[in-house]
């Protein structure tokens, strides 16, 4: 005998039986199909594990002529609309875990009409962090050997001459099998002979080794996994576009190079070609995006102002400028800043924005700052920061004047 109770908690069962097989009919494969358009899209690079060095094809963009109104700006011809008609190449480094912020950029993509080459970046927890890292132990514990308490290091001449040898230096630690002959850089990838684990802390300036450790230090100090694996990811696409740039005359010998957590301005593009019109010859980096960094030390060299919103945008030389999110390289300047971040006593030695940031304000990069930032991290708050450098506390937030993800 069912009770009233009973068949009343029937109904309602059978009635989110059929709901549910109504979402799983027809709303799931839906969103699934939409999923897999959007992954479909995406085409993540597969760079093997093995074969690091080894980076597919760039998106082989057309060298269509781009034709340039009155045909002035000769600046841009072989220029593709799709790298935003001032690049050779634009490239994401993203980890292929993050999907979510694949997701985004994918707007961004579509909302700015160009074309990118997605770089999987090489995750904290790889095997050749831990081989980078026993090999900066390994150079610093011989080094501490001698009488030096902080062993410093001398530039080598000749850091920006062509011929470019592809491996050279510290990639002869991760890159076991390529040939050493002929390198400049020359250092012998070490036995590696297995380092008690002791944590390592960040060198400054032409210093080889960071300080003694000590767990007060704070986090900016400590040479991290994550901190090399970063270091790591970004030279293999310093090294192939110095490789691609040699080769290819299309376009402005440069190429740019973005983080996969940052938003746009919508009038990018515009504000990029206003500013190329005034750069000075001879550039190697511009950042697009900056942290930590008054970058308006210097005097302006230019300042713009877009048709679409009125506000200026400037190129300042660049004072002392951190973070990685968004910075073009030129043919000239992707050669020496490999050379400079595979240099062993430098390689790996610290944050790569701190390498940067210490190789511009030395003058070994001709670098430029545009600002504001047309380019931005939409996720501050990097625990590994120098807060406190250069007088902005430990907070920095920036923002867009209209942002394609509305930062
Ligand atoms: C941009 O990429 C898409 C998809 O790969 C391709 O169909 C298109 O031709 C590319 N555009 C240019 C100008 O290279
Ligand atoms: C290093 O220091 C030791 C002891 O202070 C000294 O005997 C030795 O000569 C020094 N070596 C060099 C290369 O300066
Ligand atoms: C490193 O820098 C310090 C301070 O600027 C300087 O005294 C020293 O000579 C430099 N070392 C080398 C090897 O150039
Ligand atoms: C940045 O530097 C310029 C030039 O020295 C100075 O006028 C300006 O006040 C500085 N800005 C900040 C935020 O410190």
């Amino acid at each position: 005998m069912i009770s009233v109770h009973t068949r009343h908690l029937l109904v309602v069962l059978t009635a989110l039986v059929l709901l549910s097989c109504v979402y799983w009919l027809v709303l799931i494969p839906g969103y699934m199909d939409m999923s897999l358009r959007l992954l479909q899209q995406l085409r993540p690079s597969s760079v093997e594990r093995a074969k690091q060095i080894d980076f597919p094809e760039a998106s082989s963009l057309d060298p269509q002529m781009k034709t340039a109104g009155n045909g002035a700006v000769d600046a841009f011809s072989g220029c593709d609309e799709r790298a935003m008609g001032l690049f050779s190449d634009i490239f994401v480094v993203s980890l292929p875990g993050r999907m979510d912020r694949r997701a985004d950029m994918e707007r961004e993509r579509q909302a700015l009409a160009v074309n990118w080459t997605w770089v999987d970046a090489t995750p904290s927890n790889d095997h050749i962090v831990q081989t980078i890292l026993n090999e900066v132990r390994h150079l610093r514990d011989s080094l501490s050997r001698s009488n030096d308490s902080l062993p410093s290091f001398q530039w080598p001449v000749d850091m920006d001459v062509f011929p470019l040898p592809p491996f050279a230096g510290s990639d002869l630690w991760t890159a076991p099998t390529a040939a050493s002959s002929g390198s400049p850089l020359g250092v012998p990838p070490t036995a590696i002979a297995p380092v008690p684990l002791r944590p390592l802390t960040c060198a400054m300036q032409n210093s080889t080794v960071g300080p003694p450790y000590e767990p007060s230090l704070p986090p900016y100090m400590h040479l991290t996994p994550a901190k090399v694996a970063c270091w790591y990811s970004h030279l293999q696409v310093i090294r192939k576009i110095a490789m691609d740039l040699n080769a290819d005359t299309r376009c402005n010998q440069a190429a740019l190079v973005l983080e996969d957590d940052v938003d746009m301005e919508k009038d990018i593009q515009e504000r990029l070609h206003g500013i190329w019109t005034a750069l000075p010859q001879g550039w190697d980096v511009i950042f697009l995006g900056h942290c930590w960094s008054n970058e308006t030390y210097y005097p302006a060299v230019a300042t713009i102002k877009t048709e679409s919103s009125m506000l200026q945008t400037s190129l300042h030389p660049s004072f002392s400028p951190k973070c990685t999110h968004a910075y073009a390289l030129s043919r000239t300047g992707a050669l020496k800043l490999l050379n400079h971040l595979r240099f062993p006593p430098f390689a790996y030695s610290r944050a790569l924005d701190q390498a940067i940031a210490w190789l511009v304000s030395t003058g070994r990069l001709n670098s430029y700052s545009v600002v504001p930032s047309i380019v931005v991290q939409r996720k501050i708050g990097r625990s590994d920061v120098d807060g406190g450098r250069e007088g902005f506390g430990s907070d920095w937030r920036d923002t867009l004047a209209d942002g394609v993800l509305g930062t």
